[in-house]
């Protein structure tokens, strides 16, 4: 038969291992929550988007654009293109105004075409050509550098909303 002494120590010992035990259940518990919740919690980083791109200087881009009847530059890190109205450059955030998916540029149709529901837009001014797209392609504002580069600022909160019409004063960068 167990002294008193014997049986209080016994006690300690069972309280101390349902402890661990306890201590042991909780630690499982949250290290299983935190693998199923992190996934979540993880920012998805946009690269490209959202900063000032570099795109070049103005006399190479409408070199280019003189090669090519003027096709539309696409740089998909920073999800636009540089495009040449009558009298300048202009960079189209290339997100369709319908329901947001990324527009192409089809070059046996000469135009934007809209993979999802089919909408248009003209090439130079990516003004809408066929619906449903509600209005024409925002654009993205340049500037242009001390060194001469051209300089697309890609945060869509700072992007240019446009009507319908093709209006010339959305114009940044000048041909001449
Ligand atoms: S998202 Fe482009 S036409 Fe609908």
């Amino acid at each position: 038969m167990l002294r008193l002494r014997d049986r209080i120590e016994v006690g300690r010992q069972r309280r101390r291992l349902l402890r661990v035990g306890f201590l042991g259940a909780l630690g499982l518990a949250a290290g299983e929550l935190a693998a199923a919740i992190a996934p979540f919690a993880r920012v998805n980083k946009i690269e490209g988007l959202g900063v000032p791109v570099p795109v070049g200087t103005k006399a190479q881009i409408l070199e280019r654009f003189a090669a090519t009847d003027d096709e539309p530059i696409l740089f998909q890190q920073g999800r636009f293109f540089l495009l040449h109205p009558p009298g300048g450059i202009i960079a189209a955030y290339r997100k369709c105004t319908h329901l947001g998916c990324a527009v192409p540029f089809v070059a046996s149709e000469d135009r934007f075409h809209c993979p999802c529901h089919g909408s248009e837009y003209d090439k130079r001014t990516a003004v809408v050509l066929k619906t449903p797209a509600p209005k024409p392609l925002a654009l993205f504002h340049i500037s242009q550098s001390e060194d001469g580069n051209l300089i697309v600022d890609t945060n869509p909160l700072r992007a240019i909303d446009r009507s319908q019409r093709w209006d010339p004063a959305v114009i940044e960068i000048a041909d001449s």
